[in-house]
């Protein structure tokens, strides 16, 4: 644990690769000792503030004067990837309020804890049928393409109203999006996923169904909102959110347990501590580890002024673990209060499909360490790939066996 007296004499570079997927790169030790407020330097050499102390980062993400909006001078860009979607037009996050209240209000009642509850039997379904393939033609498997995305995909679609079957399409522009390593690689898949879910749209407008997006649809025609650019940038939101991080979360979360055998053990012991568990994972590996936002007006932080202008960057895996508020914040403690973790953000921006998300990795990972008693890893822990600092983290591909 660093020593939080000392303070680093030289911004450090973010975002940097983790060292092991499960915890913050070691590059950010000094940061993590210079709480609640450090200097970083982001990857086109410009500086920005990075929010390491959890009471700072909720009084920030709660505090108007700071904007999601990419277009506004001075917004941080923490990949090149960024600059190539800047103008685009974007929904809630990339929204300021007033116009995001009015976005989020259209979308709340799809995305409430009763309605993620009355989805539970069909994530259920979902869970048990990939299994079962997996379990047809295994061991060994490949986690995240056998089952950690194709759980959330197959419930994001049947959520929305997309076609499971054009799947490997969409992944495919999602990863593009999240990670090509060029801005026109990014520029191109936005391109494409805005013509793919144009023509879906449109051809809802024909013949609504019972999905988010057939809703939202029906929005349009009875109220004129949102407009058809908005319903764009809304669907490339769900579907794209609505996938990529659960995956994530399953695949990574699979692998940290298996990694903690003592804490693995203890959860087949007693499932009922499976909420807990998927808090407590979410709290320690923090995959959306930078939250970006940039000061439209002077703002008074620890003892500095934060100026209109300034780059402000919340670091989730940092944050998460204040040992001002998380006592041992390194170690997997299920018994921990860990439900203030801002691993889902916090404030206005709050993800909005943390009660689907909950359910799903609650369904996901109780389900496969059921099934598999014996699961483990099919490889040596650190030969197995997974991603770079700069996007959402996770495991690339998780081999198994049982
Ligand atoms: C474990 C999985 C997930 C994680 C870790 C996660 C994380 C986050 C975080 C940190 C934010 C806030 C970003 C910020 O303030 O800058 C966010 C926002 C959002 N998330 Fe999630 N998310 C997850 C799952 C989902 C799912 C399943 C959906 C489904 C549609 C979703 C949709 C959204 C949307 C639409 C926003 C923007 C909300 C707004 O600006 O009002 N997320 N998510």
């Amino acid at each position: 644990m660093p020593d939080p007296t000392t303070r680093p004499s030289q911004p450090v570079a973010f975002p940097q690769d983790r060292t092991c997927p499960y915890h913050p790169p070691a590059g950010y030790d000094p940061v993590r000792a210079t709480r609640p407020l450090a200097r970083v330097t982001l990857y086109d050499g410009r500086p920005a503030w990075l929010v390491t102390g959890h009471t700072l980062a909720r009084e920030l993400l709660t505090d108007p004067r700071l904007s999601t909006d990419r277009n506004r001078d001075g917004f941080p860009m923490t990949t090149p990837r960024f600059a190539a979607v800047k103008d685009r037009r974007t929904a809630l996050l990339g929204v300021d309020d007033p116009e995001h209240h009015t976005q989020r209000r259209m979308m709340i009642p799809s995305f409430t804890l009763r309605r993620a509850t009355e989805l539970r039997p069909r994530i259920q379904r979902t869970v048990d049928g990939l299994l079962d393939a997996m379990i047809a033609q295994g061991p060994p498997a490949e986690l995240v393409g056998a089952f950690a995305l194709p759980v959330p995909s197959m419930v994001i679609c049947a959520l929305l109203g997309v076609p499971y079957a054009d799947h490997e399409f969409f992944e495919e522009q999602s990863r593009r999006l999240l990670r090509g390593p060029t801005a026109e690689e990014t520029q191109d898949a936005r391109k494409r996923l805005e013509e793919y879910l144009g023509d879906l749209i449109d051809r809802k407008g024909e013949n609504p169904g019972d999905g988010v997006l057939d809703d939202l649809v029906r929005q349009q025609r009875r109220e004129g909102r949102p407009d058809r650019e908005e319903l764009l940038a809304m669907a490339i939101i769900l579907l794209v959110a609505g996938h990529e991080t659960t995956a994530n979360m399953i695949s990574l979360g699979t692998y940290t347990l298996l990694r903690h055998p003592e804490r693995l053990a203890e959860l087949r012991a007693d499932p009922a501590l499976l909420p807990a568990a998927v808090e407590e994972l979410m709290r320690l590996l923090s995959i959306a580890d930078g939250l970006l936002r940039v000061a439209t007006e002077d703002i008074e932080a620890a003892g500095t002024t934060i100026r209109a202008g300034d780059g402000v960057v919340f670091s989730t895996s940092v944050i998460n673990r204040d040992q001002d508020v998380y006592a041992a914040p390194d170690t997997l403690d299920f018994h921990r209060p860990a439900r203030h973790h801002i691993a889902f953000g916090f404030g206005i921006h709050q993800c909005l499909g943390q009660n689907l998300a909950r359910t799903e990795l609650e369904i996901a990972l109780g389900s496969l360490l059921r099934r598999l008693p014996t699961l483990r890893l099919a490889a040596p822990p650190e030969e197995i790939p997974f991603k770079p600092g700069d996007t959402i983290q996770g495991m690339l591909e998780l081999p198994v066996s049982w």
